[in-house]
């Protein structure tokens, strides 16, 4: 009285596929399941008894025992109800599978009325079994969008026990798309409402240009959350490779909105400043990705910088560096990814008046060493621009003229994107090593004196890097080949001047 059916679980943001066994013997009833089930699947076997006595079915009065493989992996979630209620119906003989249901892959959580529930993770797990040549996954209802976005794989959509029966009897057709609505690439914020900032406007530019991270300093109400909330709307728009990849974040951790398909639109994460750092990195009990995860592909926004603290901002230096996060937890560990663009904003000082025209700053200077002491000098070093904003002169907020809208600006930077990929560069110049930059900016001896010189006014070797980074940008945003003295000039304006303090 044998039954396997497969099904799949979720490591990381990647699916892998798990065979679940069953076995009908002799014995007291019970369900045991083993092959490193977490609690949430162990829980499993209540949800199984009801759903099948209340969908009709009898579930037998025997000695379950099922097995998920293979057994070395931790497997949890509550995907694995669905393929357990239908193994149970067939080494029970109450149902009797078609033979092309073999290659169908399960997944779904049961009520006890026996109606079927959406789980998360379900666009990762249907391209493991993509991956591994099934014919097609079972799923939710309201799944249906994510498990139709992987090509080459049949969905079939139920909302009942009885409905998944239905599919392995061979008796349901795979469902038609009801055209997957995929979410709409309306961009809400546009940079025609941000007045003046022209040099914040231009960083903005050159930060959605090449993927730089951006910190913005100014005193309260000049703009900066206003600039960093509309970098979306100047960024490309994903690829179809990338909006896999974000969907499958969202869908994991459980935020892919109902019935949702493919997310076509980079993510906004702009976490609080009490966030703590497992919240931003990820980790913790359920190993959990963190907000540098759910920005993959889009903007990480920090508020209010300094006031994370300084060992909650040390923490984002190791996701910076390697656009991945390790999360560990118990024996095992998965790998998130992070590639995000930071956009941090700070006021110059505890006040926010430091510096303005107007207005007195009340602050003593160890009191402003100490907070922005808090961002350290490493940390610093990995944020390529940084922009001080003056505060709005009431003529530039009361001019009648409109800024320039983001349609203008993305066209400008999806231009110097593509300048910079027929110049052989596949990543964004962020990413560019030392020696990559170097190569990629051709540097002519006027450049060369320039850099000579702001080494000797105190620009550390890792800040020259940072500089041909940036200055590789402007130049790219001119279709220079060349990264000419005025780039280099341009992106050393960009380079912060907290040293001076
Ligand atoms: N440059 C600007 N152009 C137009 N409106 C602005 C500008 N700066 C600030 N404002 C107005 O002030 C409000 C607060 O701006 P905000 O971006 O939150 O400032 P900050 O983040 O620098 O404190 C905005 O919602 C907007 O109404
Ligand atoms: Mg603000
Ligand atoms: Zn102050």
């Amino acid at each position: 009285m044998l039954s396997k059916v497969w099904s799949a679980a979720v490591r990381g943001i990647d699916g892998f596929l798990v065979a679940v066994e069953l076995d009908l013997t002799n014995g007291l009833p019970c369900v045991n399941t083993v092959g490193l089930p977490d609690s949430s699947v162990r829980e499993a076997r209540e949800r199984v008894v009801s759903a099948v006595r209340n969908s009709g079915f009898e579930f037998p009065c025997r000695r379950v025992t099922v097995n998920l493989a293979p057994a070395e992996l931790r497997k949890g979630g509550t995907q694995f109800d669905l393929p357990i209620a239908l193994g149970t119906l067939i080494a029970s003989e109450q149902v009797l599978p078609d033979t092309p249901s073999e290659g169908l892959c399960f997944l779904g959580e049961l009520a006890l009325d026996g109606s079927v529930r959406p789980v998360s993770g379900v666009l990762a797990m249907a391209s493991s079994a993509r991956a591994r040549g099934l014919r097609g996954v079972v799923v939710p209802r309201a799944n249906l969008g994510e498990a139709s976005a992987v090509p080459g794989l049949e969905a079939y959509g139920v909302s009942s026990l009885k409905e998944a029966a239905e599919v392995l009897r061979g008796l349901r057709e795979k469902s038609v798309e009801e055209s997957v609505p995929e979410s709409v690439q309306q961009e809400e914020f546009d940079l025609s409402e941000v007045r003046g900032q022209a040099l914040a406007r231009r960083a903005l530019e050159i930060a959605a240009a090449g993927g730089h991270s951006l910190l913005m300093s100014g005193p309260p109400g000049c703009g900066k959350s206003m600039l960093a909330r509309r970098l979306i709307g100047v960024l490309p728009p994903l690829t179809q490779e990338e909006s896999l990849e974000v969907t499958r974040v969202y869908s994991v951790c459980g935020l892919l909105p109902a019935g949702a398909g493919l997310l076509r639109k980079r993510p906004f994460r702009a976490p609080h400043h009490t966030a703590t750092a497992t919240a931003l990195i990820g980790g913790g009990g359920n190993a959990r990705p963190g907000e540098v995860t759910l920005a993959h592909r889009g903007v990480l926004f920090l508020d209010e910088f300094p006031e994370f603290g300084r060992d909650t901002l040390e923490t984002l230096r190791q996701p910076l560096e390697d656009r991945t996060v390790t999360v560990t937890r118990l024996r095992e560990s998965a790998v998130f990814p992070a590639e995000f663009t930071l956009v941090a904003a700070m006021n110059p000082c505890p006040c926010g008046y430091l510096g303005h025209p107007k207005r007195r700053c009340l602050c003593s200077e160890p009191v402003i060493r100490r907070y922005r002491g808090t961002v350290s000098g490493p940390m610093r070093e990995r944020i390529d621009l940084q922009v001080d904003l003056a505060p709005l002169p009431f003529g530039e907020w009361g001019s009648a003229k409109p800024g320039e809208p983001s349609s203008a600006v993305r066209e400008r930077v999806l231009k110097a994107r593509a300048f910079a990929s027929r110049q052989g560069r596949s990543k964004p110049n962020t990413l560019l090593s030392p020696k990559e930059a170097r190569e990629a900016c051709r540097i002519d001896s006027e450049g060369w004196s320039l850099l000579e010189s702001l080494s000797r006014r105190s620009l550390s070797p890792r800040s020259l890097d940072r500089l041909l980074r940036s200055a590789r940008t402007v130049a790219d945003l001119e279709e220079s080949g060349a990264v000419r003295r005025g780039h280099l000039a341009e992106a050393a304006g960009f380079m912060g001047k907290w040293e001076t303090l």
